[in-house]
């Protein structure tokens, strides 16, 4: 039987890398059901004094399942093991429509571990029917990101390749992401055109947004303003995938319209049924939070009573951010 080594990426972060191997695991073990081939052994291997994730299947891997394996957050280099021991690299068919500098380039304060972020969109995209019918006609899948921040969820969908559309209460955020963006799209010579404006009327009246087309035809969308308004922001448009890191109820502390505080279970009481309406049937929504602010049984019967099915993962993708946030994660389908 074909046996396999993926070389698990270093992370920059010195916390995160400490759980990288097995967040690694959980992910694969995620996305195993999507792959063609009967994935068995999934297990953290040390090989020398390197952690790799090993597995062996029945058949050779197939290009389209060493291309999904090649995308997850943890590959670094993925190997075959011939019987002596000996590891001979593969060529990997990564699916990447702009450099990885595009997540990596931003730094600022709040913003998502970006090998995180890929390990999010990673299990979300993995579990939704919508963005699988969408891939196999070669047609972009939709992404949402309702709490956007300076949009490294958005930068790893236009990765990938996807149309992409984020929503952030915070003014300054949504400008830096533009301005970021836009100098981006100039230095890597991609055409394109960014349009922007301020909104004068409706319920979405004072708050700011912008769209880039891209020349490729991938398309892009940023609305100021908050979460709960999705409908009203996108009508008559459904996504794929809403992929989202929440407020941590800690540095975040989210707000909306200068109404009180609130935390990621408020945030979701007030907005998951908008969320459902402009995520499509069989389409999933994956979301990363604080379990300190709210416990997992607690995101569960939230999603559930929002018309949402959480999807059952073999290992828990549970880590420690800092001493106040414990980071997990839920993907749920409509
Ligand atoms: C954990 S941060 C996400 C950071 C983002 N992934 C990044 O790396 O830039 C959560 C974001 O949600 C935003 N937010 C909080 N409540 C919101 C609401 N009701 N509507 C829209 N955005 C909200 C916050 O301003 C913050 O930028």
């Amino acid at each position: 039987m074909p046996s396999h080594a993926i070389l698990v990426a270093h992370s920059a972060n010195r916390v995160y890398n400490a759980d990288a191997s097995r967040l690694g695991l959980a992910e694969a073990a995620a996305l195993a059901p999507s792959l063609t081939a009967d994935v068995e052994d999934l297990t953290v291997e040390t090989l020398g004094d390197v952690e790799y994730l090993t597995f062996t299947t029945a058949d050779d891997l197939a290009d389209d399942d060493l291309r999904r394996l090649a995308d997850l957050s943890t590959t670094r280099a993925i190997f075959r093991r011939a019987d002596d021991g000996g590891l001979h690299p593969r060529p990997l068919p990564r699916t990447a429509e702009h450099g990885d500098d595009l997540v990596t380039i931003q730094r600022y304060k709040g913003k998502t571990n970006e090998q995180f972020t890929h390990l999010l969109v990673n299990v979300t995209v993995a579990a939704s029917e919508a963005a699988r019918r969408r891939e196999a006609k070669q047609e972009r899948v939709r992404l949402l990101d309702p709490v956007a921040g300076r949009g490294s969820t958005l930068n790893r969908g236009l990765v990938y390749g996807f149309d992409v559309a984020g929503i952030e209460h915070d003014a300054r955020a949504v400008n830096d992401y533009r301005v970021f963006l836009s100098t981006y799209l100039k230095d890597h010579r991609v055409k394109h055109r960014i349009d922007r404006e301020r909104i004068r009327n409706g319920e979405l009246a004072g708050t700011d947004r912008f769209a880039a087309t891209l020349k490729s035809g991938q398309r892009l969308g940023v609305v100021g303003g908050d979460a709960t308004l999705a409908p009203v922001m996108f009508p008559g448009y459904k996504f794929d995938v809403l992929v989202g890191d929440l407020p941590y109820g800690v540095q975040h502390r989210a707000t909306t319209g200068g109404g009180p505080p609130r935390g990621a279970d408020e945030l979701l009481e007030a907005s998951l049924e908008a969320w459902r309406r402009v995520l499509l049937k069989g389409g999933t929504i994956g979301l990363s939070w604080n379990v300190r602010t709210l416990p997992r049984v607690g995101m569960l019967e939230l999603l559930e009573a929002h018309g949402f099915e959480p999807v059952d993962h073999p290992h828990s993708f549970e880590h420690v951010v800092d001493r106040s946030i414990t980071r997990d994660l839920v993907v749920a389908r409509r």
